[in-house]
């Protein structure tokens, strides 16, 4: 669309690259650095400002930890990609997190904490951001510190689609009681039958320690856990040592956003996951699947 111009933050190149070609959108590139005292430096790759004047501005740049910086790094980056375009008058600033940073930070677990995710979105708001949408955000309550409209796209179609060519008999675990939904949605996507079963999963808030339990009728199936983000791996990681162990065929491990820190590939690995399937997300060896698909649909269907 004409109207429509696309800006690949830094973090989100690839994946800014084809939601404008599926938006048949234009597309334009950042340029940045950071100085020798740590300050860093972003400039849109366009010629003059006016030429966002009363376009409809699209921002991709997704916030995970990765090679290409850190969190803070990227957010900082966001906050002054929307600031520059509403300097420049576009008619509408959306901002597209893929991977939404400090999202796990969702309320105050003990007395005293700061809540960053909601703290996050109101100066991504208070910055010129006209509508937000990420993907398959950890907790969705934290849209509700917006007044501008928020949407949470679901990655789960995408994922089930190629989960679906690589098993005949497949079972749904879901790690977590908070990754119900998810995976019920997930098995659903994969077949009216298919089953989940759910793991009882504690965190020690002060340690972080985890522990988990499950009853697993799943001799000789294909097993799928899905979560939203693997990080550590340490709960991915427990839960299929558990699978393992109860004899399953084959185990996929999938993460919507595979941030993979550490030693996660060898720890999941390790505990005998067959293949570990992401999205794109974030940048990664595991980047499977794309949700490019998911993002330039919502966009149109948001588009008059
Ligand atoms: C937690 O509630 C999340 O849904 C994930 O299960 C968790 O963030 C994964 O983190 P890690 O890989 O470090 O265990």
């Amino acid at each position: 669309m004409e109207d429509q111009i696309v800006i690949a933050g830094p973090t989100s190149q690839k994946l800014a690259l084809k939601v404008a070609e599926l938006l048949h959108a234009r597309v334009v590139t950042t340029e940045n650095k950071v100085f020798p005292d740590g300050e860093g430096y972003l400039r849109i790759d366009i010629e003059e400002e006016h030429e966002f004047k009363g376009k409809d501005i699209i921002i991709i740049q997704t916030m995970g930890a990765n090679s290409s910086g850190d969190q803070n790094l990227h957010i900082m980056e966001l906050i002054m990609m929307i600031g520059a375009v509403k300097r420049m008058n576009a008619s509408k600033i959306r901002v597209v997190v893929p991977y939404f940073a400090y999202s796990r930070q969702d309320k105050a677990f003990r007395p005293g904490e700061c809540i960053f995710a909601k703290e996050i979105l109101k100066w991504i708001e208070m910055a010129g951001a006209t509508e937000f949408y990420t993907i398959d955000v950890h907790a969705e309550s934290i849209f509700e510190i917006l007044k501008i409209p928020a949407y949470n796209l679901d990655p789960m179609g995408v994922l089930a689609k190629e989960l679906a060519k690589r098993s005949e008999d497949p079972i749904v675990i879901c790690p977590d009681k908070g990754a119900y939904e998810r995976s019920r949605k997930f098995a659903g996507y994969l077949g009216k039958n298919v089953q989940v079963i759910q793991f009882i999963k504690k965190r020690d808030v002060k340690t972080g320690k985890i522990t988990m339990e499950g009853d697993l009728p799943i001799q000789g199936k294909d097993v799928i856990i899905a979560d939203d983000i693997i990080a550590s791996g340490g709960t991915m990681a427990k839960a299929i040592e558990i699978v393992k162990k109860a004899g399953a065929k084959s185990i996929f491990s999938v993460g919507t956003h595979p941030l993979m820190l550490k030693n996660a590939v060898f720890n999941l690995m390790k505990a005998g996951a067959t293949d570990i399937i992401g999205t794109d997300t974030i940048d990664s060896a595991f980047m499977q699947v794309s949700i490019a698909e998911v993002i330039s649909k919502a966009i149109q269907s948001n588009t008059p």
